[in-house]
């Protein structure tokens, strides 16, 4: 048996004191924010006003920083929302008070960009859509997130609506039979302050398409295979910020998705369609997804990123039911601060990069397949029923 000496078990002990306090002031480090999550936005443009009070709103996290290349949005919204501080540039950002997540709200082009720098210099990422430009682009950037041990995410939110959970279960449960079918449709007349919406990387697509295209692959599974057809109805544009400019990207889409079990799903989306609840759009009562199975359906009323209720309709006698009309505190601007506590509590929330990385998958496939007419084959998956 090995004996040791009382010098060394007094160096041995005390050694071991020293390096478990070492370990705990280094976990605490690590986890400083057990109780609230430093928060920084970046773009301080038309979103950040619905993101602000929802960060502001909750106990867990703490709003530090705001930063726009435009500077006096950015001290425009810090002194409204009551940010301590603010910068011209993600460079000062990153570089001036510290925080643990960046939320991007920013151009969609810039989006992939900024969300590398965030994820190199170790900050987790919740972006709106797209997370990045290409697929291929915002699949390093899972990577990166990965190797850093880092979260990131991307935009929408609406799998976290109770509608959404409804439709889903309804599905999972066999309530419609055999699924075949379904649509989605979201439109506006454009927005009307940036020229980046219709500009290369920007589209009705990664705008308005994406939020059914999370919507239907979220209930109905990934996509296998896209078919699809864009185009530009409307060549020119007024926008606030750069006055007439050409339209660059599609603003008119029609997307064919063929799901497992060969269930097809169509996406219509543009900005041209006319429709008097505007860009808000809040007040829609109309359904705008609908699936179809052999022993019931379901449509969704108002739209998936705001719904107001499900009607379902199973009976050959009686007419639909509509159901689920309570948002349960759900809204679409919901995502940061969802993901954000998500992290203090240590929980998995229900939205997955996967699913915005296979959305962002299928935007790429739509594009490709409308130009040159081919269908094309997906690789990627998620995480599947989500709920
Ligand atoms: N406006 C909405 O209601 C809404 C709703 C849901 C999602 N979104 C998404 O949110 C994003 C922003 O949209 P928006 O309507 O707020 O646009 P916006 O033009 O109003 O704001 C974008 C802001 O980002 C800033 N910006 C651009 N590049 C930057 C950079 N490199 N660094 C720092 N700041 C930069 C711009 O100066 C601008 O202030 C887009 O991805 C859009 O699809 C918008």
């Amino acid at each position: 048996m090995n004996s040791i000496s009382r010098l060394q078990f007094l160096q041995q002990t005390s050694l071991t004191g020293l390096s478990l306090f070492t370990a705990s002031l280094e976990s605490l480090a690590a986890e400083n924010y057990q109780n609230k999550l430093r928060v920084a936005v970046i773009g301080c443009g038309s979103v950040s006003n619905r993101y602000l009070p929802q960060l502001k709103s909750s106990a867990l996290i703490e709003v530090v920083s705001v930063c726009d290349i435009k500077y006096e949005r950015a001290q425009k919204q810090a002194k409204e929302f009551n940010v301590p501080n603010h910068y011209p540039h993600i460079s000062k950002l990153l570089a001036g008070v510290p925080f643990d997540m960046m939320v991007t709200l920013t151009d969609m082009q810039v989006h992939g960009d900024l969300n590398k720098e965030a994820l190199l210099a170790g900050k987790h990422v919740w972006s709106e859509k797209p997370l990045a430009n290409t697929y291929a682009e915002g699949k390093a950037l899972l990577d990166l997130s990965k190797q850093k041990g880092l979260k990131l995410w991307g935009a929408p939110a609406v799998v976290n609506s109770p509608q959404f959970s409804f439709m889903s279960e309804a599905i999972q449960s066999g309530k419609l039979g055999r699924i075949a079918a379904a649509h989605g449709q979201y439109g506006h007349t454009g927005p009307t302050w940036s020229a980046f919406f219709y500009e290369k990387g920007g589209g009705s697509m990664p705008d308005l398409g994406v939020y059914n295209m999370s919507t239907l692959t979220g209930l109905l599974g990934p996509a296998r295979y896209v078919m699809a057809m864009t185009n530009i109805v409307n060549p020119e544009r007024t926008v606030d910020d750069k006055g007439k400019i050409k339209v660059a990207a599609e603003d008119n889409a029609h997307i064919l998705m063929e799901h497992d079990k060969n269930v097809i799903s169509h996406v219509m989306c543009g900005f041209n369609y006319f429709d008097p609840h505007g860009h808000d759009a809040a007040g829609q009562t109309l359904h705008t997804i609908q699936i179809f199975g052999d022993a019931g359906n379901m449509r969704l009323i108002g739209y998936d990123w705001e719904p107001k209720g499900v009607a379902l309709e199973t009976s050959w006698k009686e007419p639909a039911t509509i159901q689920q009309t309570d948002a349960k505190g759900y809204e679409w601007q919901e995502g940061a601060r969802v993901v954000g506590e998500s992290i203090i509590k240590k929980q998995d929330p229900k939205i997955q990069v996967e699913h915005a990385l296979h959305v962002l998958e299928v935007m790429e496939a739509a594009r490709k397949s409308s130009s040159t007419g081919a269908k094309i084959k997906l690789n990627s998956s998620f995480r599947w029923p989500v709920v």
